[in-house]
């Protein structure tokens, strides 16, 4: 796997991945990506956290047939649910996300943090974990945001629906003095700009999509470094000759898939469907 043109799999729910993806692209211009939004069974947050645990594996195994030699979980809430798992299962490189705590925590100067998540996600024995580990010294606010990853995957980012669901989020967190929020969900970052308008200038909004970039490239390059040590090359199996430079690939609407995911990828993005076996 050179780290230049490694093929990395990226799966979410649903288009918010996509804010990650923009990411990895971004530090890795190289690499071949290939993602899947799993359109059919969006949103994750509020289902059972052994339904995303079979739907993660399922897209694991799919992402890997095609080539993939990383794989991103480019979703919070099935990072919670699934991540551990998925590293049980399967031996490549696994890099999930959290809520930026840790980060939020060093931004804050009132001492209130807000977190906007799904409520699969603040329900987690990971957040737990998280706010165990760098929640001690701060306020830490949580908000469950039922109904905004469905306003993304509408492609619906300033509409007065999701202005009104934003504001009704944001009020409490406000309320108690947040001065930082974490966009918890990988859906959020496209609502920046709305949030950005509703809460105002003074508050500062943090999200993982960089970090977890730059924890892809630091696993792509030790997984590289390990395998030259061992000589073991990398057999690239199940790669295809063609370099595409981003395949995309969606459990649900092709048409619509491939609509919001231009809007939101930035360029045409024709998106084809899973085979049946993964719906
Ligand atoms: N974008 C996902 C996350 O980061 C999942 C949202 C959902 O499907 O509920 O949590």
């Amino acid at each position: 796997m050179e780290t230049s043109s490694a093929t990395i799999g990226v799966f979410d729910s649903g288009v918010g991945g996509l804010s990650v993806l923009h990411h990895i692209r971004r530090t890795l211009p190289e690499a071949r990506l290939i993602y899947v939004a799993d359109s059919a069974h969006v949103p994750y947050g509020d289902k059972p956290a052994a339904y995303i645990e079979q739907r993660s594996h399922t897209l694991t195994r799919f992402l890997i047939e095609q080539g993939a030699e990383a794989i991103v979980i480019a979703c919070n809430t099935a990072t919670a649910a699934a991540a551990a798992s998925l590293r049980t299962q399967f031996s490549l490189p696994i890099i999930g996300m959290e809520p930026a705590v840790k980060p939020a925590v060093a931004a804050t100067r009132s001492g209130v943090v807000g977190v906007l998540a799904t409520t699969g996600t603040l329900e987690s024995s990971r957040f737990a974990a998280l706010l165990e580990r760098y929640g001690e010294e701060v306020e830490i606010v949580t908000q469950g945001c039922p109904g905004l990853v469905e306003q993304v995957e509408q492609g619906d980012l300033n509409g007065s629906r999701t202005r009104e669901l934003i504001a009704r989020y944001t009020a409490p967190l406000l309320v108690r003095g947040a001065d930082t929020f974490i966009l918890g969900c990988t859906h959020y970052p496209f609502l920046a700009p709305l949030i950005r308008d509703v809460v105002g200038e003074g508050i500062t909004l943090v999200d993982t999509g960089a970090a977890v970039a730059r924890q892809v490239q630091r696993r792509i390059q030790s997984e590289l470094s390990t395998r030259t040590k061992s000589a073991h090359p990398s057999t690239g199996s199940g790669r295809t000759d063609l370099h595409d430079a981003a395949q995309f690939f969606t459990s649900g609407d092709t048409e619509a898939a491939s609509r919001i995911m231009s809007l939101l990828w930035g360029e045409t993005v024709v998106a084809r469907q899973l085979p049946i076996e993964c719906l």
